[in-house]
Order: C-alpha cells, then structure tokens, then sequence
C-alpha cells in the first residue's frame, strides 16, 4: 500500500519535473497569463477609445467634424503614443482601408482584419470582435490583440461615410490624398485597436 503511494509520488514527481522542463524549453505560456494580458489589453483599448471619442465629440460639438479632423489627426496618434508608454507596449489602430498610410497593418495584423470581417459575414457581431494569440518575433515572445472598430452612425459617418460634407471633403483630401476610409455604411468594421505587448 505504502509502496504503491510512494511509487506514485515518485512518478507524480517525475512528471512535474518533465513538465517544468517542457515549459522551461519550449516557453509555453501558461493560459492564466494569456487571459490576464488579454484582460489588461481590453482595458487598455477602454482607456484609449474612451479619451479619443470624448475629444472627437467635444470637438465636434465646438466648432462641427471640419475643426475635428485636426483633432483626429493630432489627437489620434498622441493618445495612442500616451497609453504606449504608459503601458510600454504599442497601442495603436489600424485598418483595411486606411484614412493615414502610417496606420498600415503588419502582415499578422492585416490577417486578422480579414478574419474579423469573414467573421461579420458569418454573422458575428463586430461590436464585441476580438482575437489575440501569443507570437514568437525573432525569439522574443511577445503578446498580441486585437479589437474590432464598429462604425457607429454618429459622430463616425461625418468623416468616414459614403456622403461627407463639401468642407469636410476638402479638408480630408488636403491632410489624406491617398484617403481610403470613406464609404463606410452603420455596422461595418472601421479597423481595429492593436496592441503589442512585450513577454519576458
Ligand atoms: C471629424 C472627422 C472624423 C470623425 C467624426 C471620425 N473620424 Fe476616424 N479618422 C479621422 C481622421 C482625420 C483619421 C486619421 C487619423 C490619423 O491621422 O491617424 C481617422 C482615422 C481613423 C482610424 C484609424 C485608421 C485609419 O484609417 O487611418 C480609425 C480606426 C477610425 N478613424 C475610426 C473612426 C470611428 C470608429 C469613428 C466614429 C466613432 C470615427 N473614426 C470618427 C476623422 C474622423
């Protein structure tokens, strides 16, 4: 009886031991960081769409979408490098159809935009779309998410629908002459909040 236990201890042991080793050897991360980082991600995509909507609203309400476009092309990207280095990872957003060329998808990015969007097509709703996966970037492993970015009617088609304003046309083409992210209907997906966190 006594030998039965201890020779199952023993095992139990050795496959504690095994499984260290494997974890120390292949890196594996463990689901319990994965969903804590993904936690703190969601959290961080909160924080940024949450000042950028309530600058792009405010402004809007002072001085209509023409006088928030500089907002959205000053704002956007300083938030963005804000709540980077806060966090010292990259918080950024990106998109299929771009409005700023400096927001272009790496390539593992742009496969995701095509799965959220086969995803809508398949009747999902965009609103809560998200996908994250831990990657390997030349050794250094590194912690990856994305959330979609449902278009709203307002404030979004003002600047991103089919039928923009006349001085808001003019004041998109001059800052965005290669501007994709127009035409845009309620409901699609405009891009994507990225994040790329660093793992030890
Ligand atoms: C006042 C005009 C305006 C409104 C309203 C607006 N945007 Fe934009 N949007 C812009 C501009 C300008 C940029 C380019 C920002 C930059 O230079 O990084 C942009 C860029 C983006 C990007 C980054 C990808 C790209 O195309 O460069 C996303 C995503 C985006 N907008 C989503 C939205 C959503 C969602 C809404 C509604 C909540 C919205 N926008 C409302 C003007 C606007």
């Amino acid at each position: 009886m006594c030998l039965v236990i201890a020779a199952g201890k023993q095992r139990m042991k050795k496959s504690i031991v095994w499984a260290t080793a494997f974890i120390v050897m292949t890196g594996a991360v463990s689901a319990g960081e994965v969903e804590d980082r993904a936690a703190a991600s969601r959290a961080a995509v909160k924080q940024f769409s949450g000042v950028l909507k309530g600058q792009l609203v405010d402004a809007i309400k002072t001085g209509g979408p023409q006088s928030a476009i500089e907002v959205c092309n000053l704002t956007a990207p300083q938030v963005a490098e804000e709540v980077s280095m806060q966090k010292g990872w990259r918080v950024a957003r990106t998109s299929l159809k771009l409005r700023n060329p400096t927001n272009a998808p790496d390539a593992w990015e742009k496969a995701v935009l095509e799965k959220f969007e086969a995803r809508k097509a398949a009747g999902e709703n965009p609103a809560k779309m998200e996908f994250f996966e831990v990657m390997d970037n030349g050794g250094k492993k590194e912690f990856r998410y994305m959330k979609a970015i449902p278009t709203a009617e307002k404030p979004c088609l003002a600047c991103h629908g089919a039928k923009v304003k006349p001085e808001v046309g003019k004041a998109l083409a001059k800052l965005y002459p290669n501007d994709k992210a127009r035409g845009y209907n309620k409901g699609d997906i405009r891009g994507a909040f990225t994040i790329t966190q660093p793992m030890k």
